[in-house]
Formats: structure tokens, sequence, C-alpha cells
């Protein structure tokens, strides 16, 4: 995530450093940059030109405005970082995490002054999804927040605001809501993974980049949802726990495409393959103005709210 971040600031002309502890990743952060510039089709020099590979973390701070930490998803890896930021950083800049799911509040007790830690959530590969949730701990300033969405938007990243600190912020909420239901249908024999992937892919999943989920609520009248509510509400999986149906496959060793059998079987060589079309549709995705277009502004002019 770290070279595809700063992929992200250079592209839109901002100068970065990116530090990592292991010669291995700083050695590839070069051609993974490259890769992303060569499937966006923009120049990878130009870009390159304004990354700079630093080996020690004081001088990848050095008069930085935002600083980013996209380390290991560990609360002990990201204390150490954030401890040594605390003293190391300009007392100005702005300290984020990319973490996917440790609160913001809890990276911050690391640091002397709490109210400069932000949450910075970009989505995978960064240089294609622009989206980026910027998650408030209840000690981060108001000031960081709003700095913090300005260099976003003027790096072309969709920012948002997530106000409170909770566990998986919005997106991955979503996200997870939607695959424990998933997973309960196949569970429950309702249909095949096959088929909820592809009532995904070909139904509503065709909208979403489109509409999202409440002004579609809105369109087809808030009754209608409320109506759908109260059928499907007492129905639909509320386990509070992971499904025994995913513990089960993952103590056999389905573990999907990394094992060559999760809800799909995976003979080598189909990841990549899958991964790579995936990308493309991305790209392809992100050159297609009129989505963008009906993403920028909401048809009546703003939120009711
Ligand atoms: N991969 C995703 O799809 C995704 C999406 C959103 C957020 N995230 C979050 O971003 C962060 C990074 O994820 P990733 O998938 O890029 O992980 P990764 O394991 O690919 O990369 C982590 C990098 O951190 C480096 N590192 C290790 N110790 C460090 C230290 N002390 N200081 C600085 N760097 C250190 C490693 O050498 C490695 O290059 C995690 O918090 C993850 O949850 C990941």
């Amino acid at each position: 995530m770290g070279s595809g971040i700063a992929q992200v600031f250079a592209s839109a002309g901002l100068p970065c450093r990116i530090y990592d502890p292991l010669q291995q990743s700083r050695e590839s952060v070069r051609s993974r940059v490259a890769t992303g510039c060569e499937l966006l089709g923009v120049d990878v020099d130009d870009v390159l030109s304004r990354i700079e590979v630093v080996d020690d973390l004081r001088s990848a701070c050095d008069a930085a405005t935002l600083i980013i930490e996209a380390g290991p998803e560990s609360i002990a890896v990201k204390h150490a970082i954030f401890s040594e930021l605390s003293e190391v950083a300009p007392s100005t800049s702005i300290l984020a995490s990319n973490t996917s799911a440790i609160p913001i509040g809890t990276i911050a007790e690391a640091v002397a002054n709490p109210t400069r830690v932000v949450g910075t959530h970009f989505w995978n590969p960064p240089y294609l999804v622009a989206l980026v949730e910027v998650v408030q701990s209840s000690a981060t300033s108001p000031d960081v927040v709003q700095k913090t969405m300005q260099i976003l938007s003027s790096a072309h990243m969709v920012p948002v605001h997530v106000k409170v600190d909770v566990p998986g912020f919005v997106g991955n909420r979503m996200q997870h809501a939607l695959k424990r239901e998933a997973i309960a249908l196949v569970a429950n024999g309702v249909c095949s993974a096959e088929t909820v992937d592809l009532v995904v892919r070909h139904g509503f999943g065709r909208r979403l980049a489109l509409v999202g989920p409440l002004e579609q609520a809105d369109l087809g009248g808030t009754d209608l949802t409320l109506a759908i509510h109260e059928i499907l509400m007492p129905d639909i999986d509320s386990t509070p726990v992971p499904h025994p149906y995913l513990v089960a496959m993952v103590e056999r060793g389905d573990l999907g495409a990394k094992s060559g059998r999760g809800f799909f079987e995976w003979p080598s060589g189909d990841a990549q393959r899958r991964r790579a079309e995936i990308n493309q549709g991305l790209v392809d995705q992100s050159q297609d103005t009129s989505s963008s277009t009906v993403e920028a502004g909401h048809p009546t002019g703003g939120p009711a709210s």
C-alpha cells in the first residue's frame, strides 16, 4: 500500500519520501510504482522523480506536511512506529495511519500529542480506487481532519470524513455485512458461491458505482425500504461472531487463491489472471468520465442532512 499511496501523491505533483526498514522492500518501490504507472499509461520517470526512498524514519519525516504510516497491521508495530514519529517528526506534521481495523485512538496512545493523529484509510490499489476514509478519533483536532481532506483532494482522491472511530470505519463495515450474508446464504444451501457472486456482479453491483444504497432508497421510496426491512430483517443473518462455515473452511486449509481452494477452485495462475483483469476493469472504470460526473455531484444539490 505504501508505494501505491506514494504513487498517488507523486502523480499529482507532490514530492514524497518512503521509509521502509526492509532493504528488499525499499529496493522494490521503483518497480512497484512503475507497474502502477504503466497500468495507467502515465510517465513512470516523471512520477518516480518525485519519490525518494530513504532508510531512516527521521529523514523521511523531515519537513513533511503529512506522514502516512502503512506498516504491518499489528498494534505493537503501529505503536512502535508512532512512538518514534512522535519524537522525530516535526511538531506540525499530521500523523496518519492507513490501518484497516485498529482504532485510531488506540494508535494515538503512543503519541505525545494525539490531536494530530488521524486515520487515512486508502483502498487497494490506491491509484485506481479514489476513496480515502479520513477517520477522526475522539482526540483528533478538527483542523487536522480538514487539512488532511484538503491534501487528499489536491491529490485527486475522494476523501470522506468518518466522524466516529468505529471498527471497520464505514467501507469495511458495509463490505463485511454483505460478506456475512453471502456466507450465510451458501452455508444454508440457498445458492452456490457462484450464484452469490453472479447476483452481485450482474445485479445490484452494476448500479453501485453510480448510485449508493441510500440515494437508491430515496429513489425507490423510504416507505418501500421499510416494507422490505419489515420482512427481511428478522431473517437476515445477524450472527455476532464469524460464521461457523467460514471458521471450518479456514481450519481445513481452504484459504482461497493462496491454497488452491476457497469458495472456488484456484488452479495455478488463475488468481494472477483475475487480479490483472480486475485492475484493468478499474482502469477502464476510472477513465469513464460519465461515472465520475454522477459521483461528483448529488443530483439534487446535496444530502438532506
Ligand atoms: N493491502 C490492502 O488491501 C490494504 C487496504 C487498506 C489498508 N491496508 C492497511 O495498510 C497497511 C499496510 O498493508 P500492506 O498490505 O501494504 O502490508 P505489507 O505487509 O504489504 O507492507 C507493510 C510494509 O511495512 C514495512 N514495515 C515493517 N515494519 C515497519 C516499520 N517498523 N516501519 C515502517 N515500515 C515497516 C514492511 O517492510 C512492508 O514493506 C496495514 O495497516 C493494512 O491493514 C491494507
